[in-house]
């Protein structure tokens, strides 16, 4: 059993995570933007924890990420504007690497986005701007001693898991669902000896535990 602090707790990932979190034992510290969400989290399982990305500092993340074991970042901008997209993907991983290091927590697992991203098409600078603030936090995290894992996935789909992935170093850019995120995300941090990768994940044809298990060393 981990004590997780779930960062984008109500997200299309988050809300996927959390139960499978719980279902496997974990006790799970859900961050929340609004008073409203505090129910739904509770009724999953979760502590709720009501904060915001926009006005935490690393002092208030530190706080916040006291007494857990592992911390998970899956929260996001979603598109909303070049300020929340720097403060939320870019300086939410940022206050986490500093709240991991000023509590001892070595487990921090990030969702990033697969660099291929928009490839070929017609990509708006606002979206350039998001993929580079997505690969600056990966390389921020990546340079801690930190036991982190990064998870890459391709587009996501607002479905749920169908249990088959592909899961790897390196893939060809795809699709995923969001679903399959969480289980995924959920066997990862059952499965601690994986840790200090980056890895890339689509829809596939191989069950989770599987293309999971596969990347122990
Ligand atoms: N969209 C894609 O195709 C794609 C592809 C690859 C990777 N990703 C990344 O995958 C991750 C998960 O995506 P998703 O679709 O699950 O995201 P999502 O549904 O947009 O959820 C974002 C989460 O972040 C939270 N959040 C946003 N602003 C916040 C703030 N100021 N304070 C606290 N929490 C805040 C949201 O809370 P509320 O519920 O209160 O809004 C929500 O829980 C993100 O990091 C995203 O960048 C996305």
């Amino acid at each position: 059993m981990s004590r997780i602090l779930l960062i984008g707790a109500t997200g299309g990932v988050g809300h996927r995570l959390l139960p499978l979190l719980v279902e496997a034992g974990h006790a799970v510290t859900a961050l929340h933007r609004t008073p409203d969400q505090a129910e739904v989290l509770r009724a999953q399982g979760a502590a709720p924890l009501q904060d915001d990305l926009m006005e935490m500092d690393a002092a208030a993340m530190t706080r916040a990420a006291e007494g857990h074991d592992v911390i998970v970042f899956s929260a996001g901008a979603a598109g909303s504007g070049l300020e929340r997209t720097a403060e939320i993907d870019g300086q939410g991983p940022l206050k986490v690497i500093a709240a991991a290091q000023a509590n001892g927590i070595s487990r921090v697992y990030l969702v990033s986005a697969m660099p291929e991203a928009g490839r070929g098409g017609e990509v708006k600078p606002k979206f350039e701007v998001y993929m580079k603030t997505k690969k600056e936090a990966d390389a921020a995290l990546a340079a801690t001693d930190l036991d982190w894992v990064i998870l890459r996935p391709g587009t996501l789909l607002h479905e749920d898991g169908d249990d088959a992935v592909s899961l790897s170093h390196a893939l060809p850019y795809g699709s995923v669902k969001r679903g399959n995120v969480a289980a995924v995300l959920a066997r990862l941090i059952d499965t601690p000896a994986i840790r200090r990768e980056i890895v890339e994940l689509t829809d596939g044809d191989t069950p989770v535990a599987e293309a999971v298990d596969a990347l122990v060393r």
